[in-house]
């Protein structure tokens, strides 16, 4: 392991190495906005990194070192998308240029886009540039022909599960919603003190993400051709197969009804449940030296249900510029150096956060580290988008206490889908 790690610590000296050169040079053409001799300090705002902070700040230094009087002071924010969001939102709309940069949540950038929040980076993100990239993130940086940002890392909805388990009992991974029950009940009956399911359930951005994939795989959606078309015979089989999964003694435990990302994923890595959905950033601390479940963990598609296709909801962060920053050059240049394929490789590598970058997929040291990367590539390139508007976040805060209420089993699918689609209806008139 020491020796994986020295490897893996020399490729990404090496490749930090070529990236600062690149960059070195795009910033000497962007100098001139601080005073000669004086270093200016740009901010990033991004959210919290999961693991060892040495390969981000190595990142960072690499980028100070290349680009003299171009300090950069990050800054993580809260881990929950809507609190970033609500910060961004407060600071945004006071003009503040506080900070330069910022991780924007894929389904952000139109709303901010419009508010005129962002600095327009169609000149450095030009039409030839964007074909590297995932379709998906990159239609979400795009706001009337015009890019307000570069995709940075990829997300997508995964299944993840105890490969020791199944193959104890004899199960194949599943394939169907159903499937994923019945292995679960059977498991946990076979393994006292075992979880089935956990999942992200409490109110919040991850709650629709999660419903999203049971929907879409039943056949339904939440708007088509810019109507709400929520409430529906599939929308209601998913929420109904969601609210069973918690209540009526399912295979998921009550308290992922108050779950995000972090502590689902900590219940799946000390070894308490036979499966996961979760984001792929998940698998890189699963394989950790301490990790109780290292080498016994799987992913594979989520299931869908009977006739259906498995849909992953696409995320994913993107890299911005405050158009009231102080610095947009070198704001701009610190954002080109973060996404370019060095360093999306710098981070794949030590965080598992997954390049928006196709090319990637094929780069030999990445599929050594992580070779699941391959069949992830195939879920990127069909990960589903929420809807791509202004409105999404608005629409998205109906459907989290929608939502929620179902899954707390304080509400039925019928009355949620009837107030949610009421609710979008209103908004999309506005
Ligand atoms: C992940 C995704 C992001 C999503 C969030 C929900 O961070 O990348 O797109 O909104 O999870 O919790």
């Amino acid at each position: 392991m020491a020796r994986a790690k020295s490897t893996s610590m020399r490729i990404l000296r090496s490749i930090l190495l070529v990236s600062a050169l690149a960059v070195g040079s795009c910033s000497d053409q962007d100098s001139g906005t601080h005073p000669a001799g004086q270093p200016i300090t740009i901010v990033f705002k991004h959210s919290k990194l999961f693991g060892d902070p040495v390969a981000f700040d190595a990142l960072i230094r690499r980028f100070e070192e290349h680009n003299p009087g171009i300090r950069v002071r990050a800054e993580a924010l809260p881990s929950s998308s809507d609190e970033q969001h609500q910060f961004y939102v407060i600071n945004l709309r006071a003009a503040s240029s506080d900070f330069d940069v910022m991780a924007l949540d894929v389904i952000w950038v139109a709303e901010f886009a419009r508010a005129g929040w962002l600095r327009d980076l169609t000149q450095v993100f030009a039409p030839a540039d964007r074909k590297a990239f995932f379709e998906g993130p990159l239609a979400a940086v795009l706001y009337q022909d015009r890019a307000y940002a570069i995709p940075w890392f990829i997300d997508a909805g995964l299944l993840y599960y105890r490969k020791d388990l199944l193959a104890k009992y004899k199960y194949e991974p599943p394939k169907t919603w159903e499937e994923l029950t019945k292995i679960a009940a059977a498991i946990k009956q076979r393994e006292p003190g075992l979880y089935g399911f956990v999942w992200q359930g409490k109110q919040y951005e991850g709650l629709v993400c999660n419903a999203l994939e049971y929907m879409w795989s039943a056949g339904g959606d939440v708007l088509f051709d810019d109507r709400a078309v929520l409430n529906s015979p599939e929308n209601r089989r998913a929420l109904k197969f969601m609210q069973a999964l918690v209540q009526d003694g399912g295979v998921s435990p009550k308290l992922v009804t108050t779950a995000t990302e972090e502590p689902s994923r900590r219940i799946f890595g000390g070894g308490k449940a036979v499966f996961l959905r979760n984001w792929p950033y998940a698998w890189t601390l699963f394989e950790q030296p301490d990790s109780p479940v290292r080498g016994k963990v799987g992913i594979t598609v989520l299931p869908h249900f009977p006739g259906y296709h498995s849909a992953a909801t696409l995320g994913g962060w993107q890299l911005g510029v405050n158009r009231h920053s102080r610095y947009s050059k070198e704001a701009t240049a610190f954002v080109q150096f973060m996404t370019s394929a060095e360093a999306q490789k710098a981070l794949a590598l030590a965080y598992g956060l997954n390049p928006s970058r196709r090319t990637l997929y094929e780069d030999t040291d990445l599929l050594a580290a992580q070779p699941h990367l391959a069949d992830l590539r195939t879920i990127f390139d069909h990960a589903r988008p929420r809807p791509v508007t202004p409105q999404y976040v608005r629409i998205s805060q109906v459907l989290q206490s929608e939502f929620s209420a179902v899954v707390a089993g304080l509400k039925s699918p019928d009355d949620a889908l009837a107030s949610a689609q009421e609710q979008v209806e209103a908004i999309l008139k506005q």
